[in-house]
């Protein structure tokens, strides 16, 4: 069966131009009321630069990395962004011209001889932010976070957590922070000769607690991670690396990486009593990104959005040309683990293809309800993410607003109400690129009345190339608006 999608691709792909401002101002244009209660500051990383001297990046994943603050107090709004002045940003900036090697297959000028033997990376420090411990860190899961200043979005510079990622060590863009303890996990994927798995536990205060490093069995393209009370859980991909083309610069690291046909994917348990790591396997799929993970009695439940393949970029096709019907839509599944029967049971929570799923922040860990997700306008076939999708896992029901045909949105983020009672009191946010405007929005909706539409929208004069993730801090303002 074929379905005529109704977004537009050109409009779609112009959610990936480059944005060159950097701008500071309060939000002039709100429509409807922003909450009063609704107090902080969201942050956001994402791509901003897709092209350099006249060249196209080849991924939108080999963006420069540019952060959004958005400050509300007293149901007003301020918003800024900044790039982050990575080395190899401000060298390449001050050359005009691309000058590294990129992991998705942005390569340098000069075919395979200027790339040739060359391993090196560039951080583009454009994938996730933080804001723990008094550092705004903005993340990218092969090299140390970029410090920024949380008031200016100054770039501040690497930053080692106090030596803990020494030697450049990985920290990943999927950190989750404990409700409970206050405490931040974080794991790094250190490829070599053989494959390192960091996991970090870091206390509100910044403080190390724990530190452990596992050896891994074969290639490791590990993007996320979940916590419950009693474990670190990771999904290890069955990827295979086909690394000539790599070697001899044809191609950036990723775009050599395969999906092992026949091979499980690995599931890893790092207790948190410090005992050893469990390995048990199941049928193949990839994942980019976990919903969340709860202890139930001696069982797991791991909710994820799962694909049937991996989703490699096509050859020689600019991303801005993707057709949507070609490449598997990642799903809501639930994953049950049984540590002691080592039995594992997958099953699917929802038709529509999602990205980017969110949770209550303060339920990361422990059982949860409710799941935010960015979803194609289709009822099942696969598009750009254009609607925001909640499901309840309990009843099974939907609520569902698109912003179709026009509108194209990224990651929702959850924020509870201060005094909250229930789980999904609070708000949920999303950007909203308004392809017919050219410019974006960025809209609050209640989040148990998702179907009834945004409860406020901030119009943004600009757009803001599509990002990637984001988080929330109830207790930072922006000198800006203090
Ligand atoms: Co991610």
């Amino acid at each position: 069966m074929t379905t005529t999608p109704v977004y537009n691709k050109r409009a779609w792909s112009r959610g990936y131009e480059t944005l060159s401002e950097e701008y500071a101002y309060a939000v002039q244009t709100i429509e409807g009321r922003i909450p009063p209660e609704l107090s902080g500051t969201l942050w956001r990383n994402g791509p901003g630069r897709y092209d350099l001297g006249g060249v196209r990046y080849k991924h939108p994943f080999d963006g420069d990395g540019m952060v959004c603050a958005v400050t509300f107090r007293d149901g007003k709004a301020h918003f800024q962004n900044r790039y982050v002045q990575t080395e190899s940003y401000r060298k390449e900036q001050a050359a005009g011209k691309i000058l590294y090697k990129n992991v998705f297959g942005t390569l340098r000028p000069g075919g395979f001889l200027a790339n040739m033997f060359d391993f090196s990376h560039k951080n583009v420090a454009n994938t996730g932010i933080i804001y723990h411990a008094q550092k705004l860190l903005a993340l990218w899961e092969a090299a140390p976070p970029h410090r920024l200043d949380p008031h200016t979005l100054e770039t501040v510079g690497l930053d080692d957590l106090n030596s803990l990622l020494r030697d450049g060590k990985p920290f990943s863009a999927h950190p989750r922070r404990d409700p409970v303890t206050d405490e931040l996990w974080n794991f790094g994927i250190e490829v070599g000769l053989s494959t390192r798995l960091y996991l970090y536990r870091i206390a509100a205060d910044g403080k190390l607690l724990t530190h452990r490093i596992e050896t891994l069995g074969g290639l490791a393209f590990i993007h996320d991670f979940v916590i419950t009370q009693r474990y670190a859980i990771l999904l290890q991909n069955p990827m295979a690396l086909d690394p000539l083309p790599f070697i001899f610069g044809f191609k950036g690291a990723a775009e050599c990486l395969n999906f092992a046909q026949g091979q499980p994917t690995r599931i890893l348990l790092i207790p948190h009593d410090g005992s050893p790591m469990l390995t048990l396997e199941t049928d193949p799929f990839f994942v980019f990104h976990h919903v969340n993970a709860y202890d139930d009695g001696q069982k797991i439940m791991l909710d994820t959005v799962r694909y049937e393949d991996y989703l490699k970029a096509e050859e020689d096709r600019d991303f801005r040309e993707t057709d949507f019907s070609n490449i598997p839509p990642g799903r809501l599944w639930r994953i049950t683990i049984d540590p002691v029967t080592k039995k594992v049971v997958s099953q699917q929570r929802g038709l529509r293809a999602c990205e980017f799923p969110q949770i209550n922040p303060n339920y990361v860990g422990q059982a949860h309800r409710y799941v935010y997700m960015g979803s194609a306008n289709a009822p099942e076939a696969n598009g750009p993410l254009q609607a925001l999708w909640k499901v309840d896992l309990i009843t099974g029901s939907e609520q569902w607003y698109s912003f179709a045909p026009m509108g194209f949105v990224g990651e929702p983020l959850f924020i509870p109400r201060p005094g909250a009672t229930s789980e999904d009191d609070g708000w949920v946010m999303v950007w909203v690129y308004q392809a017919d405007e050219h410019r974006t929005d960025i809209t609050i909706f209640d989040a148990q009345t998702i179907e009834h539409g945004p409860i406020a929208k901030l119009v943004l004069p600009h757009p803001v190339p599509f990002g990637l993730h984001g988080s929330w801090s109830s207790d930072f303002y922006s000198a800006a608006v203090m």
